[in-house]
């Protein structure tokens, strides 16, 4: 059954602090590394939506023991190798890219079948883009044209790659990075810029990594360690998560807000830098720094005269999960907006460039848009007075949300299937907006 939610008034006006959940990435690669570590991590603030969830039961299907409490999630990590199965297992990545992709890397010396599956939006999307390197470790790997199912049967000796990762994906970077840990030799990664947190989890695990930052691309450079030393980590509040409230907050009336503690790696906050650009003003005050990753507290304002924007490209890898937020900003912006090179946007959930032309559309929103780029007509005096319907989107997480947003908002009345899709990323999603006043 999809459960429709219909939301008919605006949000009044706001003045509060939130919390926000833990962060998607670097929850899944804490689990993913903690496995690999000997003995007993820990992680606080662990994100619990239902990405990491299916992460933490692929790895109890590998051998893992994990318990979850309230406060504290624990692995009891069985070292590099050492995942212990039955035969013929099945692995279930759920929705999620990043654990299907990820854990492959780590199975790229398994000594048994593994197979890999997803559900029906995991199933539409592009595997080979990390097949094809892990196979070249030595892997084998069968799938029907690079989507799953994916049977993987590792090797016993797998052997370091040269990889050129081209499209700005940290989740191809991480797979290959993964598949290093276990690999004797020095495997080469030239990336384009992407979310750098594995990177940094290496590091602070004292993990065998030389990274060299250029311009466009890093070159990285992984050993495999002779041992991974338990760890406990803290996990920073999520900025995908907390960029529905900032643009909530901007686009509403005479509101406020602060959130505590949300993760700004340079790698994550092209969304900041993109609201910088359309003259949004937004503070971040408490700068701490935690093993490697920054964090701050968000101040952020309602605001008026929002500017368009020609986006540049070089902040889209940066920014790339909050495409469809910024969007409806450019929707309320005072001009014409261009956002370009975008071709990934449609490789996500589900194909999101489509979706954020079909969701403006919809709020009466003139576009133009081709298979990498969206030309948005801004209306800064944008009132909706029609019932719109947003449904069949694969129940992906960020439509269900950004439409949301936009209803509180600018107005109108909505009605959103696959309520349920928040459990994805963000489970107390509809909660803290009930901690801004607003009752469904
Ligand atoms: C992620 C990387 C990005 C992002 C996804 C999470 C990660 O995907 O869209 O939500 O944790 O590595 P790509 O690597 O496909 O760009």
């Amino acid at each position: 059954m999809r459960k429709f939610l219909t939301i008919k008034n605006k949000i009044r006006p706001f003045n509060k602090n939130i919390t926000i959940e833990g962060d998607k990435s670097i929850s899944i690669r804490w689990a993913l590394l903690a496995s690999q570590a000997k003995g007993k991590s820990t992680a606080i603030n662990l994100l619990r939506s239902e990405d990491v969830l299916s992460t933490l039961d692929c790895l109890k299907k590998l051998g893992v023991k994990v318990k979850i409490t309230k406060q504290i999630c624990e692995i009891n990590g069985v070292g590099l190798n050492g995942f212990v199965y039955k035969k013929k297992i099945i692995l279930n990545a759920g929705n999620s890219g990043t654990l299907g992709r990820l854990i492959l890397g780590l199975l790229v010396h398994s000594k048994k079948k593994i197979k890999l599956i997803g559900d029906k939006s995991l199933t539409k999307r592009d595997f080979a883009r990390v097949t094809k390197p892990l196979e070249k470790f030595g892997a084998n790997i069968i799938s029907k044209s690079g989507k799953l199912p994916i049977s993987i049967s590792g090797t016993n000796n797998p052997k370091p790659i040269k990889f050129i990762e081209n499209k700005g994906s940290a989740q191809c970077k991480s797979s290959v990075m993964l598949a290093a840990l276990n690999t004797n030799g020095i495997t080469k990664i030239k990336a384009k810029k992407s979310r750098n947190h594995t990177e940094l989890l290496f590091k602070y695990l004292k993990i065998p990594i030389k990274v060299i930052e250029k311009k466009n691309y890093d070159y990285i450079e992984v050993k495999s360690p002779n041992k991974i030393e338990n760890f406990n980590y803290k996990i920073p509040s999520d900025i995908s998560s907390s960029a529905f409230f900032i643009v909530l907050t901007i686009l509403s009336k005479n509101s406020k807000l602060t959130i505590k503690n949300v993760n700004i790696n340079p790698s994550r906050i092209g969304i900041i830098k993109i609201l910088k650009l359309m003259n949004i003003k937004i503070k971040l005050k408490n700068l701490k720094k935690y093993n490697g990753e920054k964090i701050s507290d968000i101040f952020i304002k309602s605001q008026k005269n929002i500017k368009a924007i020609n986006c540049p490209s070089y902040l889209n890898s940066a920014s790339i999960d909050e495409f469809l937020l910024i969007f409806l900003l450019a929707a309320k912006a005072d001009g014409v907006s261009y956002f370009k090179n975008l071709s990934e946007l449609n490789e996500k959930e589900s194909p999101r460039l489509i979706w954020g032309s079909k969701i403006l559309n919809a709020m009466g929103i003139k576009t133009i848009l081709t298979n990498k780029s969206l030309k948005i007509y801004g209306n800064p005096n944008l009132k909706i007075d029609k019932k719109i319907v947003i449904k069949d989107f694969l129940k992906d997480h960020r439509i269900f949300m950004t439409s949301v947003i936009a209803a509180l908002s600018i107005g109108g009345e909505w009605k959103i299937s696959d309520k349920d899709s928040i459990n994805t990323s963000f489970p107390s999603f509809l909660k803290k907006i009930r901690e801004l006043g607003f009752r469904f």
